[in-house]
Parts: C-alpha cells; structure tokens; sequence
C-alpha cells in the first residue's frame, strides 16, 4: 500500500517534523479527537461522518486491520479522517504535541486474561500519563469493553492516580450510551448477549 494507492488517509509520519503539528496535517485547527487500536475502521470512519466539524486520527499497530481501514476509507471526502500504523505506546510518548487531543477513544482494548500477561493491557499509569500529556486539560478519555475483570482492572489503575477523573459515578461505569456508534467487536459481543462496560474520564492534569 503506497500513498497514491490509499487515498489520503493514510498518515505517513516522515512527510512532517516530529512532534507532529496535527493542525499541518489536516490543514486547520477543529478539535481532534484519537482512536487507539482502531481494528478495521468503521467506528472512526462513521465518527468522521458524524462529525465533518472534528479531525479524527487513528492508530492500529496490526498490519493487516490497518490496511482493510485505509482501503475502507478510500474514498472518504471530508478530509477529516486518518491512520497512523504503529504502535500507541510509542506514538503518546515520542510523536504527538503536547495538548493536542480533545477526546480520545480506547474501544475493546484486548483483554490480556492469564495473569501473566496482564502486563500488556493498554491500560496502565505509565501509558496513562503519556495520554495525558498529548490530551488537553478537561479532554475526556472513553474506554469501552465486555471483559468485566478488565474495567475492574483499569477502574484500579485510575483510582490510584490523579490526572484522570471519572464522569460516572460509583460504579463508575455504564451498560448503555445512547447515540454512541458500535464497534465491530462490539457488534458480535452484543449478538453473543454479553455486557458492554463504558468508561469516561476527564483529564485533570
Ligand atoms: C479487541 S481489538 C478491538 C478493535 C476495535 N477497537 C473494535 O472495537 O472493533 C483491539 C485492537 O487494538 C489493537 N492494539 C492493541 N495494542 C495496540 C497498540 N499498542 N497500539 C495500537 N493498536 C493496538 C489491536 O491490534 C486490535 O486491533
């Protein structure tokens, strides 16, 4: 995939300084908003629908759903929409400028069951206060998943530190938000009769 073949959502990095100025990229200052771990697009793609008004950006560090979002995205016309193929953890430390988010999506992040790899679950402080850094003051972070030890898991994490504050009250979390778009595993996990847990924070550094 090249970027005469992909449209022009695809985020090639090493066309602009670093850290990336992302008013440069989409040619204007509306607010943006970022999806981590995007799988194959669609949620970002309609959110870019939704809201012509805002620029979306997503990552996805798989190769494979990266590709089938560009090509989904081939023809989009707004101009609001892009993909950054790398690995989140090494974009929210070394490629994004500071106060640049105003809303951030972490949707179905994978779930790391077995104890000893629950350090590999996205959601940790250290990856925490990287977000925070990129997100701007009172930007709101939106977590969403149906593994029940996973919210409780990362409802520890933001309770142990201060730059993130619930919007939820106790317990801090719901079934159900109105008008929000749904994922593709969202989708099947909804079919599969499962719970879906909604998480949102404001930043509060
Ligand atoms: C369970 S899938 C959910 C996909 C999509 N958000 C959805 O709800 O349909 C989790 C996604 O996060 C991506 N992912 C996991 N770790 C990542 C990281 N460090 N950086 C970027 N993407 C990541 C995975 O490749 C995968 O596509």
């Amino acid at each position: 995939m090249n970027k005469t073949t992909s449209g022009n959502s695809l985020l090639d990095i090493s066309d602009y300084y670093i850290p990336l100025d992302l008013s440069v990229v989409f040619g204007n200052k509306n607010n943006f908003v970022l999806e981590i771990g995007f799988g194959d697009g669609d949620f970002l793609i309609e959110m870019a629908q939704r809201y012509p008004e805002k620029n979306f950006l997503g990552i996805e560090i798989k190769t494979k759903r990266f590709k089938i979002a560009v090509k989904k995205a081939k023809n989009e016309k707004n101009g609001n929409i892009k993909f950054l193929h790398m690995n989140a953890n090494i974009a929210a430390e070394e490629i994004f400028t500071k106060n640049t988010f105003s809303q951030v999506y972490i949707n179905f992040p994978d779930p790391w069951p077995k104890d000893r790899h629950h350090k590999h679950r996205i959601v940790n402080t250290e990856f925490l206060q990287k977000l925070s850094k990129i997100m701007k003051a009172d930007a709101i972070l939106e977590i969403a998943s149906d593994h029940k030890d996973y919210v409780i898991h990362s409802l520890d994490v933001f309770n142990e530190i201060t730059f993130f504050k619930s919007k939820y009250p106790s317990p801090e979390y719901l079934h159900n938000v109105p008008n929000r778009l749904h994922t593709k595993y969202e989708k099947e996990f909804r079919k599969e009769g499962r719970e879906i847990f909604y998480l949102m924070f404001t930043n509060n550094k």
